[in-house]
């Protein structure tokens, strides 16, 4: 079993460049390939489990950073996919001011999320069965996530996301151009996806 890279044909970005875009792209490449080539190793190791122990639990414990970081990256960029377009007035938009107050609200704590001190990302959740939505920040790509709810919002806020452009005091900067770029229109149909689940 193998997953396969995706390609995304993105537009030009306004505040950052398409070389960030680039070697971002590449990271996420890395993350794939890392994921396959383990569990490859995991399943030649397995020949013999009791010699391998360690090695096995060592990939084992790995394994959900590289997925991790394969699956919140192609949520990433497919939201820049067909250019900027801003929200409808569609369920999306009305469910979260129901909970929210105002749009305003969500993209300000969601940049507070972002904001928020390590390498992770900010994401919005929501959950079918209680029809809320949830924010909050995965540690690494791996930890703190809100299981089993689908991601409707992908913010990666890793230093590699902005120090090309931004520098290493840019986070705040490189958090305003990734919601200007945003197509909103993937998010209504991950949202739509989401809620008739
Ligand atoms: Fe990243």
């Amino acid at each position: 079993m193998q997953y396969l890279e995706k390609k995304f044909d993105l537009p030009a970005l306004d505040g950052i460049s398409q070389k960030s875009v680039e070697e971002h792209l590449g990271l996420y490449e890395g993350y794939v390939k890392n994921f396959n080539g383990m569990i490859a190793l995991m399943g030649k190791l397995m020949a013999d489990p009791e010699e391998n122990a360690h090695a096995l639990s060592e990939l084992e414990r790995r394994l959900s950073f590289e997925f991790g970081g394969m699956r919140l990256h192609e949520l990433y960029f497919a939201q820049w996919k067909g250019g900027a377009r801003e929200i409808s007035g569609g369920s999306l938009k009305t469910t979260l001011e129901k909970q929210y107050g105002s749009f305003g609200q969500v993209i300000a704590f969601m940049k507070n999320v972002g904001l928020m001190r390590g390498p992770g990302w900010a994401l919005l959740y929501f959950d079918p069965e209680a029809k809320i939505f949830h924010m909050g920040f995965s540690g690494e790509q791996h930890r703190g996530h809100f299981v089993t709810l689908p991601v409707i919002l992908a913010l990666d806020v890793w230093e590699h996301a902005y120090i090309l452009d931004c520098g290493a005091q840019g986070k705040g900067k490189y958090i305003d151009a990734f919601f200007k770029n945003l197509n909103w229109g993937v998010m209504e149909k991950r949202f739509d996806k989401a809620s008739s689940q």
